[in-house]
């Protein structure tokens, strides 16, 4: 099974969120399940820079405006995945952010540079194709930015018509991130003016190239079982609803997974001591290792609670701000590591200003940090209004840091609430609040304190939590079962 990975970012190359996890560390997985996956990039300076060995296997030449030449590398990613990257050094030698330019803007040309990067893996399934010796059997990509591969297989025969066409997965990460674009690209981005319409690549007056791989994909997949529920619902459907509904038949959501070779406090280098579920003493340090890096009272006893996140309106943080007096004054302490949202990163960074004995904020991106705080919180916040996956949480379980999120997407199906008949039982992991308010925020962050304060039912759960296993074998397994369903 030859599968064609299509992904914006990988870490650690390029990295802005759970995608780049995902794209590091399903590949591997994928090919240990037996299939043979490579991996397809833009050609970001990281990336260039970033895979070993490269290569040039062929030339790319599309339609498009700006690209009408770009080479195509291969070289190794560091856990030895093969890996296509797109040289085309007008669309993608800059610098820093791979969707943002240094105003913090969208690139004005994001729409031609992530059109470039699905026309290249579409010319894997064309009949003068770069490499004769491996043509895909499926084209697997990732989130908007890869929408339009099964769009232009489609609706552009004259270009990509193969002896065989490959089978089309779209996986959605977030549906909040759709890449849309005015109605006057569509000549630029090589469609015909026939699918300008709500059965084609028309999505409220403008081209989505989310929309259209939603319509054209043979398969689409989410990140978890409840997310492929909740994006067929007006709430979180963000207006394809109603398509995902009549293709919830080719609609499946596979939970993400876990690298434990990146993230395990018994091995991580990043951690100033190491721990396991038999014994839990480094966490210790781990905690008073952070209070010291954030200014914090070393107060072993004083319950710690950390953020580590995008700071968008969706990671509900706001409600972090409203809960935080009534934690403080509870004896909590608070970390927050993100960046984001200005107001966002403004309301963090008074906060800590108020309380620096109690709060402390970095505003940033820092991945050793992330790794520190993981290990060294006793309770991890994930109060999201919508999270597809979600890996913090994930993490966090594996650290003996008990997470406390929303119900929702992917938090729901992962952490197990100490409910009553949770508790009794022993299947507890963590908490869940329901509604997104500051009060119910509060609440569950009063029913957290409760347990901690009774460290032999804290120890249980932080055991339980960090003997769940949420690895990749799994997962993989049931992609691999998506691919042979295709039936190429
Ligand atoms: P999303 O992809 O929506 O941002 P996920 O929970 O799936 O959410 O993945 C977020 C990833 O980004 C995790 O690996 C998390 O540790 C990391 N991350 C988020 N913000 C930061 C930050 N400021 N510094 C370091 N790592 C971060
Ligand atoms: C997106 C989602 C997040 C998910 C990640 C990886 O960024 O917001 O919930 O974990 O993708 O699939």
């Amino acid at each position: 099974m030859r599968v064609l990975y299509v992904t914006s970012e990988c870490y650690p190359m390029v990295k802005t969120g759970g995608l780049a996890d995902v794209s590091a560390a399903l590949p591997p997985a994928l090919n240990a399940a037996g299939a043979d996956v490579r991996l397809l990039l833009p050609g970001y300076p990281a990336v260039l820079n970033g895979l070993s060995n490269l290569h040039e296997v062929g030339e790319l030449i599309t339609d498009l405006p700006g690209c009408d030449r770009a080479r195509l590398r291969i070289g190794r990613t560091a856990d030895g995945v093969l890996a296509y990257a797109l040289d085309a050094p007008s669309l993608y030698d800059r610098p820093g952010n791979p969707y943002l330019g240094p105003d913090g803007q969208d690139w004005p040309d994001n729409a031609l540079r992530f059109a470039a990067l699905a026309w290249a893996a579409a010319g894997f399934a064309s009949d003068d194709s770069y490499d004769p010796w491996w043509r895909p059997d499926v084209l697997h990509g990732h989130d908007w930015q890869a929408g339009l591969i099964p769009a232009y297989l489609e609706l552009r025969p004259d270009r990509f018509a193969g002896a065989v066409r490959p089978g089309t997965v779209l996986t959605i990460h977030n549906i909040a991130y759709q890449g849309n674009f005015g109605p006057w690209m569509l000549g630029d981005l090589g469609l015909p003016s026939s699918s300008f319409r709500i059965d084609g690549v028309e999505y409220y007056g403008n081209v989505s190239f989310l929309k259209a791989g939603c319509y054209y994909a043979d398969r689409l997949t989410t990140v978890s079982p409840t997310y492929a529920n909740e994006i067929q619902t007006a709430e979180h459907g963000t207006g394809l609803q109603g398509l995902l509904a009549t293709r919830s038949d080719v609609l499946t959501g596979i939970l993400n997974g876990v690298d434990y070779a990146v993230w395990d406090p018994a091995t991580d280098p990043h951690i100033p001591a190491r721990y396991t579920p038999d014994d839990l003493g480094g966490k210790d340090a781990c905690k008073a290792d952070l209070q010291s890096a954030f200014g914090l009272d070393r107060r072993p006893d004083a319950p710690l609670a950390a953020v580590v996140s995008r700071l968008t309106w969706h990671k509900g943080l706001d409600l972090v701000l409203e809960a935080a007096a009534q934690w403080i004054a509870w004896g909590g302490q608070l970390v927050v590591l993100g960046s984001g949202d200005p107001a966002s990163e403004a309301g963090f960074r008074h906060l800590a200003q108020w309380h620096p004995q109690s709060v402390g904020v970095r505003i940033g991106y820092d991945e050793p940090l992330s790794h520190r705080i993981q290990a060294g919180a006793d309770l991890f916040l994930v109060p999201s209004r919508s999270e597809p996956c979600g890996l913090t949480q994930l993490y966090a379980l594996k650290y003996g840091t008990l997470p406390l999120v929303r119900r929702t997407g992917g938090l729901a199906d992962t952490v197990i609430d100490a409910n009553p008949a949770a508790s009794a039982d022993g299947s507890a992991t963590g908490f869940q609040f329901v509604n997104a308010t500051g009060q119910e925020l509060v609440w569950a962050l009063r029913r957290a304190l409760t347990v901690y304060r009774k460290p032999e039912r804290w120890q249980a759960m932080q055991r339980r939590a960090m003997t769940r296993d949420f690895g990749w074998h799994g997962p993989a397994e049931e992609y691999m079962e998506l691919y042979r369903g295709l039936g190429r």
